[in-house]
């Protein structure tokens, strides 16, 4: 590993790269493109230091993950729409029910900041939810047959899209827009700081918020980095 390898590359690598980056607030999903030296000075951190840090966890909890570079495509389709869509599923409104409680109860204390939450939220939830379904309805069943007719050394079966890069460039799109949602309510909670006035729902949503964030970033990673890529390499293969 360098420090001139981009952060897809770098949190492709393990699932320890991911929560080095993630603590330092280092986008590896959308901004992933930049190297880590790129990405370190924009942030004001040593790039040196941020790469002996993933080195030295290397291997640890991290170990048992499966590597999804190598994995069959299709299982690794089904895992994002088991484990990252059901997550969203699940929680958004679970997230969008406390923020409602928020804004009813606290809403005179902070209302710029907690009406722009609320803008901010629900347009990400409302896409989201969209997307996840356009994913599961149209993309991933034919990214399944594409792990599927790989595995039985197979042609790859034609797509109704012309080419599976169009529907891909639409999600990576999506992808972007929630990433900047997520960073624009992550700058103006100051970091999931609590306000003093905050009270255990507040506390509840913030955590909410910061894990979904989390998640969110890793599945977006997956999709970009990992399953994306190598559907479109398959179909120009
Ligand atoms: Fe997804
Ligand atoms: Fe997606």
């Amino acid at each position: 590993m360098t420090t001139t390898q981009t952060l897809a590359e770098l949190a492709t690598g393990s699932y320890n790269a991911i929560r080095v980056l993630e603590s330092h607030g280092l986008d590896y999903c959308c901004g992933g493109k930049l190297s880590l030296d790129q990405a370190c000075q924009k942030k004001g951190l040593n790039p040196a230091e941020v790469l002996g840090e993933i080195e030295r966890n290397a291997g640890g909890a991290s170990s048992g993950d499966r590597d999804w570079k190598t994995a069959p495509l299709d299982e690794l389709a089904r895992h994002v729409v088991a484990t990252h869509h059901e997550y969203l599923k699940l929680e958004l409104p679970v997230i969008g029910a406390r923020l409602q409680k928020v804004r009813a109860v606290h809403g005179s204390k902070d209302p710029q900041l907690l009406d722009r939450m609320g803008e901010l939220f629900g347009g990400l939830r409302a896409e989201m939810e969209l997307h996840m379904h356009k994913e599961e309805a149209m993309l991933f069943p034919f990214i399944e047959q594409y792990g599927k007719a790989q595995a039985a050394g197979r042609p790859m079966p034609p797509v109704p899209f012309g080419t599976i890069a169009n529907p891909i460039r639409v999600m990576e799109m999506e992808h972007t827009e929630a990433g900047d949602a997520l960073s624009e309510l992550r700058t103006i909670t100051k970091d999931y700081a609590l306000p003093e006035w905050a009270c255990a729902t507040v506390r509840a949503l913030y955590a909410g918020l910061a894990a979904l964030e989390a998640d969110l970033h890793v599945h977006i990673h997956l999709e970009n980095n990992i399953m994306f890529p190598r559907a479109i390499a398959l179909e120009t293969a």
